[in-house]
């Protein structure tokens, strides 16, 4: 074996791969362009965070309510991408689609018909920030109404972008409770530093790629249950133990049930992160909201919470690794009604704001990503040995 470089760091552990004024990920905070996240999680709206993320600051009344009616204005889908979600259902059902993948192509899409496509300057990375922020929504929505099968919820102006997702989705006028809860999630998912997806739109941008290049890749990146997959595969492992254990919460079988995994060395979706050993920031906030939910809904859901909270003992106890954002999360979209499979999409219309805000800080002063490797193949050898 040969190697041409001096050190290694697997999966980049623990290197500094660049700079960003847009967030502070730390044991002790998670900071938004100087804002700590539960001050923004009690106080601020998504769109507020979102602006704050692109623009640098946090906006005055007028220029949010400038933000809320550009992003309004910019709902809609093309019609090339209204007629190709209209195979969601096929896609998923009968193919090996999931939405996930169909967000994908349709962002993908959603570039060919963005006039401004090809130009990378930051008025034009801004304005196609708000397409995207805005037409991410209208792209689940439509692909979940496919999927069960109805015509398409239109969006509705009257409605902030929580509110409006969730519309769009069931085709249900949601509660305020139910509101609060989605937009609170999409402040704590907005933004991460250079997390896998971030990190990969980052790498995409450094080739003086485009914005919709940069983002389609970062859904790809976040799609992998080791990021922000996560949120389903975490509901799904609940549901695997539910089933395993039955309805009650009978803690002997929890705890049997999480010694079979650990004897598997399984890995336990919705926990442990690269930075944070001391606990997500995050999780703490979107558990208290989600049980809360919870509660309102009656005791199936409580239930459910009881038994995330037991699995979240036994984990700190016994391995000392603490629940991510992800794991309150999946309890918490059940809790709300939302079909598992859009769980990650919901990510990206979240993170999205994030995306974009470090694409343009790529390109406003770029340098190619470029990291070298330690070769392992063989030596130096003859083809016509
Ligand atoms: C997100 O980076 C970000 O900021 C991401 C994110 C964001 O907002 O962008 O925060 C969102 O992606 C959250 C993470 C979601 N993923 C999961 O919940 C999947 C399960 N988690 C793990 O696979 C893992 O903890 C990672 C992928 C999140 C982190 O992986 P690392 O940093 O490479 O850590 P590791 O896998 O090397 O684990 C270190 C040790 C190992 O034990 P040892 O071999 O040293 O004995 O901790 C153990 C691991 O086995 N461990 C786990 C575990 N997480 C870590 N063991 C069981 N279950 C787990 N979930």
């Amino acid at each position: 074996m040969s190697t041409q470089t001096p050190t290694m760091a697997k999966g980049l552990d623990g290197v500094i791969a660049g700079e960003t004024a847009i967030c502070k990920v730390e044991q002790h905070a998670l900071i938004y362009r100087g804002y700590e996240i539960a001050d923004l999680a009690e106080y601020a709206s998504f769109e507020e965070v979102a602006y704050l993320l692109l623009v640098g600051e946090k906006p005055t009344a007028a220029q949010l309510e400038a933000f809320n009616d550009e992003l309004k204005g910019e709902r809609g889908l093309p019609s090339h991408v209204r007629d190709q979600l209209k195979n969601a259902g096929e896609l998923v059902k009968k193919h090996s689609a999931v939405p996930m993948d169909l967000l994908r192509t349709a962002v993908s899409v959603l570039g060919h018909f963005d006039p401004e496509c090809q130009d990378n300057s930051p008025e034009a990375n801004l304005r196609k920030s708000k397409r995207l922020l805005a037409k991410v929504p209208t792209v689940i929505g439509h692909m979940q109404n496919a999927i069960d099968g109805k015509d398409y919820v239109e969006p509705d102006d009257s409605l902030d972008h929580a509110a409006n997702l969730l519309w769009m989705m069931t085709g249900q006028k949601p509660s305020p409770e139910a509101v609060k809860v989605m937009d609170v999630s999409l402040v704590l998912y907005a933004e991460h530093d250079f997390n896998a997806s971030t990190f990969t739109a980052r790498v995409i941008a450094g080739t003086l790629s485009d914005m919709h290049g940069a983002v389609t890749g970062a859904i790809a990146a976040l799609k992998g249950p080791l990021h922000g997959g996560a949120n389903e595969a975490a509901m799904e492992m609940l549901a695997e133990i539910r089933k395993d254990i039955g309805p009650d919460n009978d803690p002997k079988k929890i705890q049997d049930w999480m010694h079979k995994a650990f004897e598997d060395k399984r890995k336990l979706m919705g926990f442990g992160h690269r930075v944070y050993k001391n606990g997500d920031h995050r999780a703490p906030i979107l558990h208290a909201l989600g049980r809360k939910a919870a509660e309102a809904r009656g005791e199936e859901f409580v239930k459910l919470f009881d038994l995330g909270e037991a699995v979240q003992k036994i984990m700190l106890d016994e391995k000392n690794i603490f629940p991510n954002v992800d794991f309150p999360c999946g309890m918490t979209y059940f809790t709300m009604g939302i079909p598992v499979p859009q769980y990650t999409p919901i990510f990206v219309a979240s993170r999205v704001s994030g995306w974009c805000a470090h694409i343009s800080e790529q390109h406003a002063n770029n340098r190619l990503i470029r990291p070298r490797v330690a070769y392992t193949g063989p030596d130096l050898r003859k083809w016509n040995a």
